[in-house]
């Protein structure tokens, strides 16, 4: 019986449009940062693949590198700011609580009042922003829609912590998502496992930090070998369920963009997924660090550049994080 209500519907199928990304100017090599943790340049490569990352300056604001990243994606789109419909931010180092960052980075952009939010996903927020945006557009509540992942890790991020220090770095990467005559986003496989809600978290809670006799900013703190355990094993098994839900195998992949946590995460992503060798690998871990919610636009945009990743590739995005939360996408590269 119908209610009278009337529905939207939107476009059947959606793509990424354009991707764009920056990375902040400062380049930080290992050699820099050992001194403080004990460390040496080999242990750090060794466990993780990292050589160098980049730290943002204090120009280099979560607003400032989402404009720029947006307004390279935008470009390479072909969309206006005033066509974007919606602005998804996701981020977990936007240091106020609210309002969201992604109103001031719509305005800034000139998006003209489109609905703007923040996602807290931690690393696997982009992925999260491109799975709501597709169904938003595919729902008919917005045509265009910026998702952008951005971090300034090294806000949160202690210096002294052996198990962090040489982990996390900051950037930012943006997604224009919109119509398209065929599939161009695939379905999303995402959960969590909130079982596991304390192996990468913000040390204390807020309210636990001020009644600090001297309050300091809480940072980042992680159990690595479990995470390193979760995301070996687990994410191999998601990363297959979201190629069956696409409908392909790993016979049809062209590139492989998983969350640029560590090197040895994703050699033992791509051993068990049995991925062809022909399959290009996003590897941008070893001159970025991780970047958390920018890590994944960062690494696919790097690969676009390089020519590593051509339009009409067929390409699959994972990521994976605190939480722990997860989401994965088959995506055409715009
Ligand atoms: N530099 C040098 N040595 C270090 C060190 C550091 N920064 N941190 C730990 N060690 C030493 C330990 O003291 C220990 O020495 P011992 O064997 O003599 O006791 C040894 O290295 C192993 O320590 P462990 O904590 O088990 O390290 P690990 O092998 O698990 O490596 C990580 C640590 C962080 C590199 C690893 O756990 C990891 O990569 N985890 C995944 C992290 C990640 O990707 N997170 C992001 C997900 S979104």
């Amino acid at each position: 019986m119908s209610t009278g209500l009337a529905t939207s519907h939107g476009s059947e199928h959606t793509a990424i449009l354009g991707i764009g990304a920056y990375r902040p100017t400062r380049v930080v090599p290992n050699s820099e940062l050992v001194d403080a943790i004990n460390s040496s340049d080999a242990w750090i490569q060794q466990r993780t693949g990292i050589k160098e990352r980049r730290f943002a300056g204090p120009e280099e604001s979560v607003q400032m590198m989402s404009v720029a990243a947006s307004r390279k994606a935008m470009d390479r789109a072909g969309v206006e700011p005033a066509q974007i419909d919606c602005v998804i931010v996701a981020t977990v180092s936007h240091m106020l609580q609210t309002p969201a960052i992604a109103t001031a980075i719509g305005y800034e952009l000139g998006t003209d009042k489109a609905p703007a939010f923040d996602i807290s996903a931690a690393c696997a927020g982009f992925c999260h922003g491109v799975a709501l945006g597709s169904d938003m557009i595919r729902a008919g509540s917005a045509k265009h829609v910026l998702v952008i992942g951005v971090e300034r890790l090294t806000d949160i991020t202690s210096l002294n912590d052996r198990g962090t220090a040489f982990i996390f770095a900051d950037g930012a990467g943006a997604a224009v998502l919109g119509p398209s005559d065929e599939p161009g986003i695939g379905p999303v496989v995402w959960g969590s496992d909130g079982e596991q809600f304390d192996l990468i978290r913000q040390k204390e809670d807020w309210r636990d930090v001020l009644a600090q006799e001297t309050p300091a900013l809480p940072h980042l703190v992680m159990q690595g070998n479990s995470v390193f355990r979760w995301a070996s094993f687990e994410m191999a098994k998601i990363a297959q369920a979201t190629l069956d839900r696409a409908g392909i195998g790993v016979e049809d992949l062209d590139v492989f963009v998983p969350h640029q946590a560590n090197m040895r995460i994703i050699d033992a992503m791509a051993r068990s997924m049995k991925l062809p060798q022909r399959v290009r690998i996003a590897r941008d871990v070893a001159e970025q660090g991780n970047t958390s919610a920018a890590s994944v636009p960062l690494a696919l945009d790097r690969m676009i550049d390089e020519g590593e990743a051509k339009s009409g590739d067929i390409a699959l995005l994972i990521a994976f994080g605190a939480g722990l939360a997860y989401a994965a996408q088959v995506v055409k590269v715009p």
